[in-house]
């Protein structure tokens, strides 16, 4: 078994080179004065079963996992499993409006070209495992991310959403604390709503736990809403950390407390990490 990592993943694939005991595959890449991507595969790969591991985002990123599943396959792997730490796109998983894609089974459907199995974690929606025409499992970032929160006093779990009223009470389960949610409604790409809710949040520690962080737009207003209701300390946590345009910004001068993220995609706020979810995939 042989792990290569493309440039957006080398972390998580370092880790689960150490957790599977399987080398990481040498590969040289760079990119061309135009910017196209170059990558070759060093080792003799060939029989071998390859983990290539690459988050599709940002749009780069998806030509380099393309490029190197097909290095893979010309250079005889046995098997190819690619890991989707986080997968671009799953947020367009239907067509909303008329003349619309379906953009996540484009992706779906271009992976599963040269791909025996997809591991990805926390997509938006379950459903889109269903694009992939190959084996395509997810796995959930809410475990680790409990286990982090642990040891922050936290005495309530906020979902921003309906939607992600699930992954709350996970983890809630897991650090024993009350969980509840807030009621949003999108407006516009970087507009959302969030009605004013009975709470009770006073004097407590809260951590409003998402699948992702885009603009910050979905926390900040919810931050505001528990600093109303006399929340203490409150904690952002999310699987996928985007952080688009001024979103750090904007959590801090809502007054959060502390930003977590999982390094699916890696950044400054990645405190935990996603290998321990994955891994059990291929452990036999
Ligand atoms: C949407 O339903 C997702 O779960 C997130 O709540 C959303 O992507 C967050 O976006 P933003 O940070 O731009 O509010």
């Amino acid at each position: 078994m042989y792990i290569i990592g493309g440039t957006a993943s080398k972390n998580v694939a370092e880790d689960l080179s150490k957790e599977l005991d399987a080398p990481l595959a040498n590969t040289i890449s760079k990119r061309f004065p135009d910017d196209e991507f170059y990558v070759r595969i060093l080792d003799d790969i060939s029989g071998e079963h390859v983990i290539i591991v690459q988050t599709t985002y940002p749009d780069h990123n998806t030509v380099e996992l393309f490029l190197i599943q097909n290095a893979a396959e010309e250079a005889g792997a046995k098997e190819i499993s690619v890991v989707i730490p986080y997968f671009g796109y799953a947020r367009q998983d239907t067509k909303f409006q008329k003349g619309e894609p379906i953009s996540a089974k484009v992706l779906a459907n271009l992976i599963s070209l040269s791909a025996d199995k997809v591991i990805t974690v926390d997509p938006h929606k379950e459903h889109i495992l269903d694009f992939f025409s190959t084996s395509a499992y997810s796995c959930s970032a809410v475990p680790e991310l409990a286990k982090y929160l642990k040891n922050k006093d936290i005495n309530m779990i906020l979902a921003p959403d309906k939607g992600a009223l699930e992954r709350a009470k996970q983890a809630s389960e897991i650090i024993k604390c009350d969980f509840d949610y807030m009621e949003k409604t999108r407006i516009d790409d970087s507009t959302i709503e969030i009605k004013p809710k009975k709470l009770d949040a006073k004097n407590k520690n809260v951590a409003i736990i998402d699948d992702i962080i885009s603009t910050g737009g979905t926390m900040a207003k919810s931050i505001q809403q528990l600093k109303k209701h006399g929340a203490k300390n409150v904690f952002v946590v999310c699987t996928h950390g985007l952080f688009a345009g001024d979103a750090i910004k904007k959590l801090n001068n809502a007054g959060c407390d502390e930003i977590i993220s999982t390094d699916t995609i890696q950044s400054d706020f990645s405190r935990v990490k996603i290998s321990p979810c994955i891994s059990p995939f291929f452990k036999k």
